[in-house]
């Protein structure tokens, strides 16, 4: 079979050791083809492409980013649609897409698979939001990046007794702040899930502070003030229509600092939590869903994606992963507050 692959929306680490693990499968084992389209679904749509072969691929799984670049681009605008996507398959002679990518691209795949491509999908996103799936690759190393950028923090924390914010990513689900804020013994963890007020992180921050601690709080980029209706958004809508996040650490630390008078600092991690080396559980995990995506496309699952279920990769269908946002349920929550302040 000849195979297109495309990476679209945010990248995570993890994405190229996909690439690698479908490959290397694909040709060594079944003797398939690959065609890589650049920068995700507008390189599908303006047919531009890359060789994928066994060379290309070599030592790629410890590299951060995509070799075959993404964005974030809705295939339906502009001059995309099924008709063109379908002709510049035919032109390539591919037989089947692999697309990896989040919530956006699965959503575009699934218009696309309803009228007849075929596509199979691999899901991606380092805000591990995805319903479908235990895990997605890119998290694990967002969050150890973010607790080690929190270590640092509650060290110059401490030499000034001041209390730190940091500001994590993470969009409507608070899995990257929970995780990494547990890991880094935080003082308060603020979560899209829960409108937790600003008395309530005040009175955790002077706990913390009373007992000789220099507080650290953690907010997720999603997290919304009990008076507001929406997540703090300044820097307008991406390509799908959505809010992008971000700033919010910044709002809150004045906040913070007005209503304990302890001096507080602000950081917001942005980027920095998806570029880099991947965790080997990141390596690991995207590797065996490249390879898993060989299957699929084997076995003519179209519409459906590969996810991991426990310790096992099955294959689900994309409305099953597009349904519901997998958010921070309760006790998980309710566990980690457990440890606030
Ligand atoms: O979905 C991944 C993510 O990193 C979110 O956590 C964040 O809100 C968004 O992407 C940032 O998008 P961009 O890279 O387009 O600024």
């Amino acid at each position: 079979m000849r195979i297109g692959m495309l990476t679209s929306g945010g990248d995570a680490p993890g994405l190229n050791a996909v690439i690698r693990g479908a490959v290397l499968v694909g040709t060594t084992v079944h003797g398939h083809e690959f065609v890589g389209f650049k920068d995700g679904w507008k390189g599908l749509v303006e047919n531009d492409t890359l060789p994928l072969s066994r060379h290309e691929v070599k030592g790629i799984s410890k590299l951060g980013g995509t070799i075959l670049g993404t964005s974030r681009t809705n295939p339906f605008e502009g001059r995309g649609g099924v008709d063109r996507i379908n002709e510049v398959m035919v032109e390539n002679g591919l037989d089947a897409l692999i697309a990896i990518g989040g919530e956006g691209t699965l959503a575009a795949a699934k218009r696309l698979t309803d009228a007849g491509v075929k596509i199979v999908g691999v899901p991606k996103t380092v805000d591990n939001d995805l319903d479908a799936t235990d895990y997605t690759f890119g998290f694990d190393t967002a969050v150890g990046i973010a607790t080690e950028a929190m270590d640092r923090l509650r060290t110059t924390g401490d030499a000034h007794n001041r209390c730190m914010v940091a500001e994590v990513m993470g969009r409507h689900v608070g899995w990257i702040a929970l995780h990494s804020g547990m890991a880094a013994g935080a003082h308060a963890i603020l979560i899209p899930e829960q409108k937790t007020s600003l008395d309530q992180v005040a009175a955790w921050v002077k706990s913390a502070y009373d007992r000789g601690r220099a507080p650290l709080v953690v907010v997720a980029e999603g997290y919304t003030l009990p008076e507001d209706d929406e997540p703090h958004s300044e820097r307008g809508l991406d390509a799908f229509g959505r809010p992008r996040l971000g700033g919010i650490g910044e709002r809150i630390a004045p906040l913070i600092e007005a209503r304990t008078g302890i001096e507080t600092r602000a950081t917001t991690l942005g980027h920095i939590q998806r570029g880099g080396t991947p965790s080997a559980f990141d390596r690991v995990l995207a590797t065996r869903l490249g390879m898993a995506s060989i299957n699929a496309v084997n076995e003519g699952e179209w519409g459906r994606m590969v996810a991991l279920r426990g310790t096992e990769i099955v294959h689900v269908p994309f409305e099953e992963a597009l349904g519901t946002l997998k958010t921070v349920p309760q006790s998980r929550y309710d566990e980690a507050a457990l440890l606030f302040g």
